[in-house]
């Protein structure tokens, strides 16, 4: 049976050292790192998640500020906000939670953060970092970041030469990551809805990272024995209308299907889930490192 690898535990060691190194800064008299998290409409998942990147803020000991606005707030309106916390040197980092409300382009959004404050990494200068090998200055996005950290906890930093499939393209972790695989000399390859014959391209993978969004559809027959499994699908199965049971969350694979041929595997939840905060509280505190000179 595969190693569980544990994201939670892993994703606590990093807020911890975040927490002791921003003490160190306040202890030389630097301001607090500060994380603005802005969040548009009442899309429930989203509020779970802007709250958790709030209050882990908070426990880092940051200055943290959360803006909550109704979905019919309008784009110039978020613009004008963004552009104060831009201008605001209390802030470090900003964070706009996607999705947005349709009425509202996201894609000009994120291209109004400044640069040295997109936390996120989505502005297409740390886009564009990632993507020449930059790593030094870019910042990464947030849960590609996590999962290279857990990917090097079970294969070492080594991973040259190694085979990488990353099921999913979108721009949030399907590409960033054939990024940070391809940089860490993996030879890559990115599946998406189209490719062809995906149960035999994923079993030639020795890291498969599933970012679908679809519940369990890698399985255990895809997997080749001893791989590495970055599950980052976070699906909400609806508890059943009649009789007993809850709604459950599973990721892209079939857990324990895949368990049984991967060498270690990450656990919805639990896996890499806890690991997209942490990040972003080490892009944040890295943030305020630059800014404090
Ligand atoms: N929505 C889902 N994942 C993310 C993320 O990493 N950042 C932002 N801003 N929104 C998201």
């Amino acid at each position: 049976m595969a190693e569980v690898i544990d994201g939670k535990s892993v994703a606590g060691d990093v807020v911890g050292t975040v927490k002791t190194l921003t003490a160190e800064l306040v202890a030389k008299g630097k301001a607090k790192p500060g994380l603005a998290v802005v969040i548009v409409g009442e899309d429930p998942a989203s509020q779970v998640y802007v709250a958790s990147k709030s209050r882990t803020a908070k426990e880092c000991g940051f200055h943290s500020v959360q803006h909550t606005l109704p979905a019919e707030t309008s784009e110039e309106a978020l613009l004008k906000i963004i552009g104060d916390l831009n201008a605001d040197p209390a802030i470090n980092g900003i964070l706009v939670q996607l999705p947005l409300p349709a009425h509202i382009d996201a894609g000009k959004i994120i291209q109004t953060i400044a640069p040295e404050k997109d936390v996120d990494g989505f502005h297409f200068i740390n886009v564009g970092k990632l993507g020449t090998g930059e790593l030094e200055t870019a910042f990464v996005p947030c849960t590609p970041a996590g999962s290279m950290l857990l990917i090097e906890r079970v294969r070492g930093k080594d991973l040259s030469g190694l085979n990488a499939v990353v099921v999913g393209r979108s721009n949030i972790v399907g590409k960033p990551m054939a990024n940070l695989l391809l940089a860490a000399n993996c030879t890559v390859t990115i599946a998406h809805s189209r490719t062809r014959d995906l149960p035999a391209l994923a079993r030639t993978a020795d890291i498969l990272v599933a970012a679908v969004g679809r519940p369990e559809m890698i399985r255990g027959d895809w997997v080749k024995p001893g791989a590495t499994v970055i599950d980052v699908g976070i699906n909400r199965i609806p508890a059943p209308e009649k009789g007993e049971g809850k709604s459950r969350l599973v990721g892209d694979v079939a857990y324990a299907e895949a368990a049984k041929a991967a060498s270690a595997i990450t656990p919805v939840p639990g896996g890499v889930g806890p690991m997209t905060i942490a990040m972003l509280m080490a892009n944040t505190l890295a943030s305020a490192y630059l800014a404090a000179g």
